[in-house]
C-alpha cells in the first residue's frame, strides 16, 4: 500500500443521522490544492476499501478533514460512520480534481454551488486567502432537503469571519446562501430554480448571470450537475479544464455508498 498513508482519527462530529465530519492526522508529505479530492478508506479483510473524498480542510492546515454521508448498507460509509478517535484510516497520496481557480478564466464573481456533501471542497476553498484576492465576491450556495443538513453553518457564519489569516476576505467578500427544499427556511428552493428564476441574484443583490463576470464551480448529485450544466450550456458558458480554463468546472459529490 505504498500509495496510501495511514492516518489517525482526531475528531468525529455527527451532524445528523446521515451526515458526519471526521478529522485525521496529515502526513507532512501529503500536499494538495484547495478544492481537490483523494481516495480514502479502511483496510477491510486485508485489502484497502477506498472512495473518493474531497478535502474539507485547507491545504495549509495541519490536519485533514472530510465530510461524509452515512449509508447504512454502503460498503465504506457503513463502516466509516463508526470511526472513533484513535482509529486508523487510509489516505491516498495522489490528490486530484477539477475544482481549481486555475481552471477558470479571470472573473469578478465566483459562485460555489453545492448540494449535500458537495459542500466539502468549497469548505477548503473558502479558507483559501488567494480566492479572496482573485474575486470581488465569492458566493457559496448550499442546497439541502432539510435545515439540519446545512452542516457547517456556524463555522461559515461565526468562525471564518474571525479567522486572523483570511477573516477579512470572508467578511468583505463571502456571501453564504443556504437553501432547503423540503421544510420552511428563510431561503427555499433548488439551486437550478433559484438561478433560472433569478431569485438567487435578487436575494444576494448581484447582477444576473453573465459570461463576462461570473465563474462557477459545482459539486453535488449527478442529477443536479446534469440540470445545472444544461442551464450553463444554454447560456453559452463553457466548461473549463487544466488544459483550457473557461467559465465553470464540475465535480461529482463522490461518496454515495
Ligand atoms: P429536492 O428536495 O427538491 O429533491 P439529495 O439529498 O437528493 O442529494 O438532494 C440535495 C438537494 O439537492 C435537495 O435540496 C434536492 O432538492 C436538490 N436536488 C436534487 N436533485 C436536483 C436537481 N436535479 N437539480 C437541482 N437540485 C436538485
Amino acid at each position: 500500500m505504498s500509495n496510501l498513508n495511514q492516518e489517525t482519527i482526531l475528531d468525529v462530529h455527527h451532524w445528523t443521522d446521515s451526515l458526519f465530519t471526521f478529522k485525521a492526522t496529515r502526513d507532512p508529505s501529503f500536499r494538495f490544492q484547495n478544492g481537490q479530492f483523494t481516495m480514502i478508506g479502511l483496510e477491510v479483510n486485508g485489502k484497502p476499501l477506498l472512495r473518493a473524498y474531497s478535502m474539507a480542510s485547507a491545504n495549509y492546515e495541519e490536519n485533514l478533514e472530510f465530510f461524509s454521508i452515512k449509508v447504512q448498507d454502503g460498503p465504506l460509509t457503513s463502516r466509516l460512520q463508526h470511526l472513533k478517535v484513535g482509529d486508523k484510516i487510509l489516505v491516498g497520496r495522489k490528490p486530484t480534481g477539477t475544482l481549481l481557480t486555475s481552471n477558470l478564466l479571470p472573473g469578478k464573481y465566483l459562485y460555489l454551488l453545492a448540494t449535500g456533501t458537495g459542500l466539502a471542497p468549497f469548505m477548503s476553498l473558502i479558507k483559501d486567502p488567494e480566492v479572496y484576492d482573485l474575486y470581488e465576491k465569492v458566493i457559496l450556495v448550499h442546497g439541502c432537503r432539510g435545515v439540519a443538513e446545512l452542516a457547517y453553518q456556524d463555522i461559515i457564519t461565526k468562525e471564518l469571519p474571525n479567522n486572523e489569516f483570511f477573516g477579512e476576505g470572508v467578511r468583505d467578500k463571502l456571501i453564504y446562501y443556504p437553501t432547503v427544499t423540503r421544510e420552511p427556511f428563510r431561503n427555499r428552493g433548488r439551486l437550478t430554480d433559484l438561478i433560472e428564476s433569478g431569485k438567487l441574484f435578487d436575494d444576494i443583490d448581484l447582477p444576473e448571470m453573465s459570461i463576462e463576470h461570473d465563474r462557477l464551480m459545482l459539486c453535488g448529485s449527478p442529477a443536479m450537475l446534469k440540470d445545472m450544466r444544461a442551464i450553463f450550456d444554454k447560456r453559452g458558458f463553457i466548461e473549463g479544464s487544466h488544459a483550457q480554463p473557461a467559465h465553470y468546472v464540475i465535480e461529482k459529490a463522490f461518496v454515495e455508498q
